[in-house]
């Protein structure tokens, strides 16, 4: 099977992860590359191997392409990603899903009209370790999970993305919207549903542009830091917290707190998973390290799409996971807004 991909938004995402992952996998035998900026497509096709196209519609009504990968930046995910699966595209969208739950609805709709795969990048189920975790608390090896603590925090997405200056659309009102939240905080919302078997019901927050400044100097108009309660369905409560003011050291670490121990998630970097019993009996896990921004490895991601092209299986993370961490997220933001308790 020889399987035709097309690519939109050919910035950092797709550079790191989307492209050499699909040109890592044997069942993929051709890329093709679009993006508004015609020179970093080209640079893709050249890095990689693959083609150029004009426009978005020259990859949606090409019959050999099966599969679109939406890396465009967050405002244009609804229109690419739900115009390629009523195309009759598999899609595989980055995070967030959308902006706004109207617009994440008309993907998830159109994913249902399409009967094509949806799979949405909430790539921290994918990892070992986090895999590990959840088979640790579903076996209930530490009886039910109680309370828990969650962050990912990095020194700021305009060290990230293509655009390295303070002028990214990461930091623009317009076109990012939810900011941190939007952009680190999302995982860790998919990731407390994905561990917990359960979702997050009522939020309440504090947020703030502590640090980061535009191109004009002038304090940026989303959040660079958000702190939030959470409690879920089932009654756990817990805390998380995003931030692009972690300069020095990136921190993407997880602690379930458990009826007979605690799970701790990518707290030390010799071990990925440290279990500490109420004994006091300790068990470490090496597993592989998570990505950072500066150490970029295998997400999984791509070969699990494949995977459930290949194959017709569902997606580990489907339209309606990725629309519910939305509504949390706007949940947060609002909370943070009013300065009120929110019911999601
Ligand atoms: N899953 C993850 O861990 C993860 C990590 C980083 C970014 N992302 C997501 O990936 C997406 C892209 O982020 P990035 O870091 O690559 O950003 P980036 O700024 O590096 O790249 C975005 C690219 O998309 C192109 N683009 C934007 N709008 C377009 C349009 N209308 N038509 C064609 N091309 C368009 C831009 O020209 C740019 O080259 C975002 O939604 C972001 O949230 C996900």
């Amino acid at each position: 099977m020889s399987i035709k991909v097309g690519i939109i938004g050919c910035g950092s995402i797709a550079k790191l992860r989307h492209a050499p992952e699909y040109k890592a996998n044997p069942y993929v035998d051709k890329i093709v590359f679009f993006d508004r900026n015609l020179e970093r497509a080209e640079e893709l096709a050249h890095m990689f191997g693959g083609s150029v196209a004009n426009s978005v519609e020259e990859l949606l009504t090409d019959p050999t392409i099966e599969i679109i990968s939406d890396c465009s930046s967050n405002e244009f995910h609804h229109i690419f990603s739900a115009k390629a699966l009523q195309s009759g595209k598999h899609v595989l969208c980055e995070k967030p899903i959308s902006l706004t739950i109207e617009h994440a609805t008309e993907v998830v709709e159109a994913q249902k009209k399409s009967g094509k795969k949806l799979m949405v990048d909430h790539n921290q189920r994918f990892t070992r370790a986090h895999q590990k975790a959840k088979e640790i608390i579903e076996n209930e090896e530490l009886g039910k999970v109680l309370t828990f603590r969650t962050t990912f925090g990095h020194a700021g997405p305009e060290h990230w993305g293509v655009n390295k200056t303070n002028s990214t659309w990461f930091f623009k009102k317009n076109r990012s919207a939810l900011g941190v939240a939007g952009d680190l905080g999302i995982h860790k919302i998919d990731l407390v549903h994905y561990l917990l078997g359960d979702e997050i019901e009522q939020v309440s927050a504090f947020q703030g542009a502590l640090d980061k400044v535009d191109e004009h100097g002038d304090p940026i108009k989303v959040s660079d830091n958000i702190v939030c309660s959470l409690k879920t369905k089932r009654g756990r409560i817990g805390t998380a917290s995003f931030s692009w003011t972690y300069y020095g050291e990136e921190d993407n670490s997880t602690i379930i707190y458990c009826e007979r121990g605690i799970l701790k998630i990518y707290h030390r970097d010799e071990y990925q998973i440290e279990v500490i019993t109420k004994e006091g009996e300790r068990v470490n896990y090496q597993l592989e390290s998570i990505q950072t921004n500066d150490n970029q490895t295998n997400s999984g991601v791509i070969d699990a799409f494949i995977e459930c092209v290949r194959l017709d299986k569902n997606p580990l993370v489907s339209g309606d996971d990725a629309l519910s961490s939305l509504k949390v997220i706007l949940g947060i933001l609002e909370a943070a807004e009013t300065s009120r308790v929110v019911t999601i």
